[in-house]
């Protein structure tokens, strides 16, 4: 099957959060199982010069003046294409804004051109003699990608994924004027609440939904939660009204780069039959983050964005009682600079006890999850999550609030129990600070007994996390549209 896979980040090349992973994974995956999948991606600061291949072909695209390179995937022979607009993508910053809390305001222009790039790819108009039987979209970035697509009669299937509902590039209805879109696509009046209008503004996320011939999100748990207001961010209706167009498969990890008998990033690797040599990852962290002479006792660790949505606000409430139990805490994270500034404040008040680095650091976040005892992972919700799948490949226990992919991927263990079964780490079902300090207190109960102990961290590190069973779900998923089409 041939499949262009378009996104708005790719690890190694640009990198937020757990998209570029799944990016850089899921077509590696579809690649090794024999499908001709090509990426598409911004053309961001830095990639032109770094991959200077440029591809015979140059347009005029809503105004501005587009090329393309060619690079490829990391380790493999999967094409990249990277679309080429200096004006819109040569900035100093990340892919979304200079800082990850302020947006770029030409956002709507920017990932409008670049799916009307990804359109002519898909349509095989660039020049490369290459036809997608499908397209797959992934997030707000490529949510106009599916609504240009359905505007034509010949034209692949449309797959479009939902990383994050709570992020839907909204925009003002002047940006959707200034994108010169057709009033109607398909007979859907485009801007209408059936279709892009969402409360007054465009919803790039909504074209995506309304315009794919399929969606899906990135884990089976989070696919239900979307259907409830609690979860659905104003879309739950719609998304119920797609009945069985509508689906979860659950995201894999890299188990190549996280891989604690073979991880160049930590001090000592170590497996399931040596979990003794765990402890000089443990002390080198503890030197990292200059916390050294509380090598016994239990570690807690946490990577992650600095968000709303990963609710530090809830750790920092419960930070007194936490501060109770004998734990440690390190932090490696940044983005929302209130939240950075309160989590710095805290480490003031508990020098000896709490260490933050407020920063985007892959090594030290490898080190992280290989040094500490157990990672906290207390999102408010978590579409799939995938720190808690690395976490149990290094034997460090995740505590997570049970929710979307943290609640599918961990199983929790039976309050202070002494069999440990198939458990694979602790989950707590409130959000409140007295249902994580129930489940630190579980954590601690299994902690003080080191067979229990490295019964849970076994059992973690047995499990299949490999991107291998979700590219089969996707291949699958592909191959219905395609037949649904004939
Ligand atoms: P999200 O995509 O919502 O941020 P995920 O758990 O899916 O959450 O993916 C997060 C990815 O980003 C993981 O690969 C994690 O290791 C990485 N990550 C998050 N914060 C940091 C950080 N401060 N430094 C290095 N890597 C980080
Ligand atoms: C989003 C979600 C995260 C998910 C990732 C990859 O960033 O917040 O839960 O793991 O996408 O799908």
């Amino acid at each position: 099957m041939n499949i262009l896979f378009a996104c708005s980040e790719l690890y190694p090349l640009i990198k937020t959060g757990g998209l570029a992973d799944v990016a850089y994974n899921l077509p590696a995956a579809l690649r090794r199982q024999g499908h001709d999948i090509r990426i598409v991606l911004p053309s961001y600061s830095g990639l032109a010069e770094a991959h200077h291949k440029w591809l015979d072909y140059s347009a005029e695209v809503m105004g501005y003046p587009v090329g393309l390179l060619q690079a490829h995937l990391k380790g493999t022979d999967i094409p990249v294409y990277l679309v080429d607009c200096p004006q819109l993508f040569d900035r100093p910053g990340g892919p979304y804004g200079e800082y990850a809390d302020q947006p770029w305001t030409d956002n709507a222009q920017r990932f409008g051109l670049f799916c009307r790039v990804s359109e002519k790819i898909a349509l095989n108009q660039v020049g490369l003699a290459w036809h997608p039987d499908t397209v797959h979209c992934n997030d707000w970035h490529t949510g106009l990608l599916p609504l240009l697509l359905a505007s034509h009669n010949k034209r692949p299937q449309c797959l479009f994924t939902i990383h994050n509902l709570a992020y839907q590039g909204l925009f003002d209805r002047i940006d959707f004027e200034a994108l010169d879109l057709p009033a109607t696509v398909d007979g859907k009046v485009l801007w209408d609440y059936q279709a892009l209008e969402y409360y007054g503004m465009m919803s790039f996320m909504k074209a995506g939904i309304v315009f794919a011939d399929a969606v899906n999100t990135v884990s089976v748990g989070y696919a239900k939660e979307v259907l409830s207001k609690e979860f659905g961010c104003g879309l739950e209706g719609l998304l119920r009204s797609l009945g069985e167009g509508f689906s979860g498969i659950t995201n894999g990890i890299d188990t190549q780069l996280w891989d604690p008998s073979n991880d160049p990033m930590i001090q000592t690797i170590y497996g399931s039959h040596s979990l003794h040599r765990k402890v000089f990852n443990k002390l080198a962290l503890l030197a990292e983050f200059q916390l050294l002479g509380h090598q016994d006792r239990l570690l807690l660790g946490i990577v992650s964005r600095l968000t709303e949505q990963k609710g530090i606000d809830l750790l920092i409430e419960a930070l007194p009682l936490i501060m109770q139990l004998p734990v440690d805490l390190v932090v490696l994270g940044n983005g929302d600079k209130v939240l950075e500034k309160a989590l710095l404040e805290v480490e003031k008040q508990y020098p000896m006890r709490i260490s933050v680095k407020p920063a985007y650091d892959e090594r030290a976040a490898h080190l992280v999850i290989a040094g500490a005892d157990a990672l906290l992972i207390p999102s408010r919700y978590e579409p799939c999550g995938l720190t808690q799948m690395y976490a149990q490949r290094y034997g460090t226990i995740p505590v997570a609030h049970g929710v979307g992919g943290l609640a599918d991927t961990i199983i929790d263990i039976a309050p202070f129990s002494e069999n440990i079964a198939d458990s694979t780490g602790v989950l707590f079902w409130d959000f409140t600070p007295d249902a994580l300090i129930d489940a630190l207190q579980r954590l601690h109960f299994v902690y003080d007994n080191l067979l229990l102990w490295r019964d849970l961290q076994r059992s973690g590190m047995g499990e299949d996390f490999s991107w291998d069973i979700s590219a089969t779900g996707y291949s699958n998923l592909y191959q219905s549209l395609i037949s649904q089409k004939y």
